[in-house]
């Protein structure tokens, strides 16, 4: 499968005519603006259905020092135009990931230039701490620090809410790894430009926007919350405008490149992602409907650009002409 990177089915790289797909975050170059959302990408599921060494980067499931539980089920609730989870970082363990996960991750990979993300969560600064430095390895290009889970009791989005909090966690995690690191937003805010602000002061690389918009359902027959977790995190479709608002937003407070996220389900939505000042664009609840949504995403921007002039990512990005980077 992998094979097929380097040829016509790449999604217009290469050939005379298409758009220049490659961009540079935080010194590094992505072959193409599109990758898989943390919590939705799986290396050994996903790469049954699809060649995910095509995308410019795949982020990984959120993972702490110690191996968690997370929260009891049910855990997902289907909502008009997106999904609620209250999943709750479960993950193996920095560890074990590094030691099963990452070899496969890579082999799959090869060659390719697709960046690995490690998605980094903690209880407490100490903890962020110790699972961004297990996670700052060979194999891994760029760590992600997740200060937006709406599920997790400690930490999570409690450091996201916060900018001294914001600040704090990043700058001691910052200064404990060597890669370069994304911290990751929550929407759940009045002003999310001055948690940008806030990280970026403290030597945030990337931000990286939006986690989900806490939400609840309530299942009628049962007189119950829908998830034993009573409330969970919304993404999908539904959240879109929210999340290009706030790219918007972030894009012109910081100078820090943004990876924009939030119910991209197409390639005309990752555009406009791009056009409100995203670097890149990840897409997550899309792949859980279709795992290789990625992929068809990233073909739909290149047919995009193609069809509507746009030469490279730059040209997208400066299209509104109103305070880019
Ligand atoms: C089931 C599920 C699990 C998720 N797990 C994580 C996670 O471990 N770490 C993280 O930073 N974000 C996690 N997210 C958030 C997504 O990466 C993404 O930011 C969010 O869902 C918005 O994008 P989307 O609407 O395309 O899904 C998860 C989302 C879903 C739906």
């Amino acid at each position: 499968m992998r094979d097929g990177h380097a040829g016509g089915a790449s999604a217009g790289t290469g050939r005379a005519g298409d758009p220049d797909l490659r961009v540079s975050l935080c010194g590094l170059e992505w072959k193409n603006p599109v990758g898989a959302a943390s919590g939705t990408f799986s290396a050994r599921e996903s790469g049954l259905a699809y060649d995910f060494s095509q995308l410019g980067a795949v982020t990984v499931k959120g993972l702490s020092k110690e191996p968690w539980q997370g929260n009891p089920t049910p855990r997902i609730a289907e909502c008009p135009s997106g999904m609620l989870n209250a999943i709750g970082l479960e993950n193996k363990g920095a560890g074990r990931f590094v030691a099963e996960d990452l070899p496969f991750l890579r082999a799959f990979i090869g060659d390719s230039g697709t960046r690995v993300i490690a998605n980094v969560a903690g209880h407490s600064v100490g903890d962020c701490c110790e699972a961004a430095e297990a996670l700052d390895c060979d194999g891994v290009d760029m760590l992600e620090l997740n200060i937006s889970c709406p599920n997790v009791e400690m930490g999570g989005m409690g450091f996201g809410t916060d900018p001294r909090m914001a600040a704090e966690v990043t700058g001691a995690v910052r200064a404990r790894v060597k890669r370069p690191l994304i911290v990751k937003l929550t929407p759940n805010v009045t002003d999310i430009a001055e948690i940008a602000r806030a990280v970026e002061a403290a030597g945030a690389d990337a931000v990286s926007l939006i986690n989900t918009l806490l939400g609840m359902r309530i299942d009628l027959g049962r007189r119950r919350p829908a998830l034993a977790n009573i409330t969970g995190g919304l993404s999908g479709p539904a959240i879109r405008p929210v999340a290009v608002r706030m790219v918007y937003q972030v894009s012109r407070a910081v100078k820090i490149p943004v990876i924009g996220m939030g119910g991209i389900m197409s390639g005309e939505d990752a555009a406009e992602f791009l056009m409100a000042g995203a670097s890149a664009v990840e897409v997550g609840t899309a792949a859980l409907i279709d795992p290789s949504a990625p992929l068809d995403i990233l073909k739909g921007l290149s047919a995009f650009m193609s069809e509507n002039g746009f030469g490279s990512v730059a040209a997208l990005r400066a299209a509104l002409g109103t305070g880019q980077k």
